[in-house]
């Protein structure tokens, strides 16, 4: 772990090269330490849960012993012969020589997000803008229906869906379109993008929960959430074009078999894609650090949705959306750290509330 993030940190640091410029890559604010962010209160500390198997039901309550996460026997072994070393290096080099195809947003999904910034906008012109899309057409009512937007009535169509999530759950919903529409055609690996697209909304919708409570925007969170892998998309499709890899494997349906590119790059990617997008800085710092939270900024504020990206992260692999997730102490996370999140029982109880956030998709 420590080497992976040791090699996290060197493209952490290209990525700052590459958006900021050498010169500017280290802007180190030594007084922006932790001792700046601000203080844990001193809480009393929550009694440690018993995992004992006889009290393991019991304890289900709390998600964060990984009792539904995916089990590590469950993961695929890595392919033996990717060198992912010189994968990484292709890639690196491709996008220092401008050759790596970034994520271009659909023209029709540019209109909507161009039709949404306007004044006294028409929820007609956007639907039209989406209608032919069966993938955004059911994302926008699955996420209308959901339990953050459930209103008395359950919604049947785009019309209707539209203005019950309002114009800055729209344009997120457009933003990620945009990267799933991307890989559409890239059967090879179909059901890593679906893998990796679901476990990004639930990253969404946790951080936008988590926002209410630890002081950020909920809308901002959301799509920090959502864009927040969507450089590993990318690759994919890099690879997929570079390499021979879903020739010889086409049976490849988990990315940890590709974790060592797919790990150390896709932070990197995904902050080069946010600022092609020209996203604000705070969502290239959200999705181009949301492992480490090791980047330089004056600003306190500029800590909290990475952050949350990062805590929210966890709390989906460890509510089994998402990849493997090792056995970790939640609070004892930086992002929890940066966040004021403690094991004490104000926290636990709203953070127990999280895996209700999904109760719509247990129900089916
Ligand atoms: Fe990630
Ligand atoms: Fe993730």
């Amino acid at each position: 772990m420590s080497s992976q993030s040791n090699k996290d940190k060197s493209f952490v640091s290209k990525l700052g090269n590459f958006l900021f410029g050498e010169g500017d890559e280290k802007r180190i604010d030594e007084n922006l330490t932790k001792d700046a962010l601000p203080l844990m209160p001193e809480t009393p500390v929550m009694p440690t849960p018993d995992t004992s198997s006889a009290s393991l039901e019991k304890n289900d309550y709390y998600f964060w012993l990984c009792t539904r996460a995916r089990k590590k026997e469950d993961i695929p072994e890595k392919l033996e012969h990717i060198d992912g070393e010189s994968i990484c290096g292709a890639i690196e080099q491709r996008v220092r020589e401008d050759q790596f195809k970034l994520l271009d947003i659909p023209a029709n999904i540019n209109r909507a997000l161009e039709l949404i910034k306007k004044d006294n906008f028409d929820y007609d012109e956007i639907e039209k803008e989406i209608i032919h899309s069966p993938y955004l057409t059911g994302e926008f009512i699955k996420l209308a229906n959901s339990a953050l937007f459930r209103g008395v009535a359950p919604v049947a169509s785009l019309k209707q869906a539209l203005p019950r999530l309002g114009e800055k759950q729209v344009s997120c919903l457009l933003y990620l379109g945009a990267t799933r529409m991307y890989t559409d055609s890239m059967k090879a690996f179909e059901q890593i993008t679906e893998d990796i697209v679901s476990h990004s909304h639930a990253v969404g919708v946790i951080a936008s929960y988590l926002a209410k409570k630890y002081d950020a925007d909920e809308d901002d969170a959301f799509l920090a959430g959502l864009l927040h892998d969507m450089g590993k998309l990318a690759i994919l499709c890099d690879i997929c074009e570079h390499t021979d890899i879903f020739r010889i494997h086409p049976g490849i349906t988990s990315e940890e078999v590709l974790d060592d590119v797919l790990l150390p790059m896709h932070e990197y990617i995904g902050g080069i894609i946010a600022h092609h997008w020209n996203l604000e800085q705070q969502f290239i710092y959200a999705i181009g650090y949301h492992h480490d939270l090791d980047f330089d900024s004056d600003k306190a504020e500029e800590y909290r949705l990475p952050a949350i990206v990062n805590f929210s992260d966890a709390v989906a692999r460890m509510l089994g959306k998402g990849r493997w997730i090792e056995d970790i102490d939640l609070f004892s996370l930086k992002s929890a750290e940066i966040l004021g999140i403690s094991n004490t029982a104000e926290h636990v109880e709203f953070l127990n509330k999280i895996p209700e956030l999904f109760d719509d998709e247990s129900q089916g």
